[in-house]
């Protein structure tokens, strides 16, 4: 197979953004030259690796297969790209970063501070996703670092916590319970709960409990997002089950309260977390440093 590396950069932005013209408008080409070496390649590999239904084009089974090492090719070379920098002595430095969506409530905390001490001189990238998404990344190595809840055994990862990710209950202020102390597990069998997606770490923890304690979730209404579950229980809709981290506006002005069932918090941990072997860059090993050693105290979640 005769692929040069121009060709898997453009393959992986138009994979990327399933699309010629933003991938043409990301790489400052044209579409017709994006569009000629998509041919190109396709003709070297021997497969169609795009297919286009209507307006829209999808991947072919070749084209995911191809995706998967061209991220794989591209993520080296970008750390080759550090590397040689670093031996050069440069001092510009790009972290590429991807965290749980509830720790996008503190994460951009940090890279301000992070950022600032570092005088402009490091850009960064940003990714707020799933755990599904977080572990693919991290087994596609695309990214630096990861900032997740509990990491799965079994991937060679190295993960250190950092900090507490307590879990609460929440419910409107008119609530009836909302004024009662030491609420027994069990009076929230006859609640409503407005629960997240499959596959965040808030919902598996919360299915944890829920099993732990010989309670089942009633009509749970499903939300992916932490701010749809604060907005509907505000609403009305039921109890929510959400990380401290998420609430400081809504505790501080009074539209939410935590209610005060035993057991809880459920204490869960952030953890930073790459690949076993990952050769760090000098940004990324200097933002794992700061973020064990200060993230704890900078960040102050609120209390209960
Ligand atoms: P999440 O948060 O619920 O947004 O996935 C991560 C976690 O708590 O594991």
């Amino acid at each position: 197979m005769n692929v040069t590396f121009r060709q898997l950069k453009i393959f992986e932005s138009v994979a990327r953004h399933l699309s010629f013209t933003r991938a043409s408008e990301e790489l400052h080409l044209t579409q017709p030259a994006v569009s000629m070496q998509i041919k190109q390649l396709e003709l070297s590999v021997g497969l169609p690796l795009f297919e286009q239904l209507g307006k829209k084009i999808f991947l072919t089974d070749a084209g995911r297969e191809f995706d998967r090492y061209a991220s794989a090719i591209t993520a080296q070379l970008h750390e080759l790209d550090q590397v040689v920098d670093e031996m050069k002595g440069l001092k510009r430095g790009r972290l590429t970063i991807a965290v749980a969506s509830t720790a996008n409530y503190f994460v951009p905390r940090l890279l301000a501070t992070f950022c600032k001490r570092h005088g402009g001189a490091v850009s960064v990238s940003l990714d707020v996703t799933n755990r599904k998404q977080l572990l693919k990344g991290l087994m596609e190595n695309r990214n630096d670092l990861v900032i997740m809840g509990q990491p799965p055994e079994g991937m060679d990862l190295v993960a250190e916590h950092f900090l507490e990710n307590p879990l609460v209950v929440i419910a409107p202020p008119d609530h009836p319970l909302a004024t009662e102390k030491r609420i027994p597990p069990e009076r929230l069998r006859e609640e409503t709960f407005l629960v997240r997606e499959q596959g965040s770490g808030t919902r598996s923890a919360m299915e944890r409990y829920f099993a732990a304690n010989d309670l089942q979730l009633v009509t749970p209404m499903e939300m992916s997002s932490n701010e749809a579950i604060k907005q509907g229980v505000e609403a009305g809709l039921g109890l929510g089950l959400v990380s401290l981290h998420t609430l400081a506006m809504e505790l501080a002005l009074a539209k939410l309260v935590v209610l005060d069932v035993i057991k809880f918090p459920i204490m869960r941990y952030w953890y930073i977390v790459y690949r076993g072997g990952k050769r760090l860059s000098l940004v990324a090993q200097g933002f794992r440093e700061f973020v064990l050693q200060e993230a704890a105290q900078l960040l102050q979640t609120p209390s209960l």
